[in-house]
């Protein structure tokens, strides 16, 4: 089968109806299972899954992340876009930008965050110096100016457990530790999209500035609003950029050692 693109859908991009022949499949794993939608946009096969549900009724500590990445390599998938909405705490990141992030720095607590779990696999340490797929980031890039969007091609992801937002307090911390933005959904997903030997990216929106830089309170209706008012320039880059992807890889995101492979 010809590889599939994915497509992680986070806050506010709940929609797969873009796709044509849009099939919904409940994804049997052995994490529990996955709800995705497959479809086809232009000559491509696509899977899209919402990742806080079609509702947004999954909080971001309780997203079954590893049943979410295996199914989609089960169904295909070796590229991944994901979007999320994410707090700044860098003023040359203002809200209404999108930030192609480049680094994480991981502050989770309680999620599984890998498929080698017990070692069954023997001790498996992937490498993480380029945590993001170059090659899908290089496509995103080229098609920034089309979606109209102000694109940041660098950023440092802080990955909170949330579901509460930061404290002034922290985001200073955050910052002084090189962080740019912060949200609550990249990691583990970005790990186990590597541990599985899949290509994945993250065009993040910057929804509004991080607690103690913002002069207000936050909410997530202010995230909602944010992502609803650019959805369809988020959309359309990621659209072209699906387009664009070509089946040949450079990277060298599929040739870690001791992958995950899906049975
Ligand atoms: N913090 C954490 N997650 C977020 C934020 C934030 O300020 N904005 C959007 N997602």
């Amino acid at each position: 089968m010809k590889s599939r693109i994915g497509v992680i859908g986070g806050t506010g991009v709940y929609d797969p109806e873009i796709l044509e022949d849009l099939k919904e499949v409940d994804v049997k794993t052995p994490y529990g299972n996955a709800l995705l939608y497959t479809g086809r946009f232009q000559d491509t096969e696509v899977c899209f899954l919402p990742r806080h549900g079609r509702t947004h009724g999954v909080p971001p500590h309780k997203i079954n992340y590893r049943a979410n990445i295996w199914a989609l390599k089960k169904e295909g998938v070796s590229r991944i876009i994901s979007t999320a909405a994410v707090g700044s705490l860098n003023e040359a990141m203002p809200p209404g930008a999108a930030v192609l992030l480049d680094q994480f720095i991981d502050f989770t607590r309680q999620r599984p965050l890998t498929f080698f779990e017990d070692g069954r696999e023997g001790v498996v340490h992937t490498d993480f110096t380029e945590p993001y797929c170059p090659d899908i980031r290089a496509s995103l890039q080229e098609n920034t100016a089309a979606a109209g969007l102000k694109v940041i091609n660098y950023g440092t992801y802080v990955c909170t457990e949330g579901p509460r937002f930061e404290t002034p307090a922290e985001i200073k911390m955050f910052k002084a530790w090189g962080g740019d933005v912060v949200g609550m959904t990249n990691v583990p997903e970005v790990v186990l999209a590597r541990e599985a030997g899949l290509c994945y990216a993250t065009v993040t929106l910057v929804t509004n500035y991080a607690a103690g830089i913002s002069s207000t309170l936050l909410s997530h209706e202010e995230v909602l609003e944010m992502m609803a008012e650019n959805i369809e320039k988020i959309r359309d880059l990621i659209m072209n950029t699906i387009g664009a992807i070509s089946q040949e890889t450079r990277c060298s995101c599929g040739q870690i050692p001791g992958k995950m492979e899906v049975e």
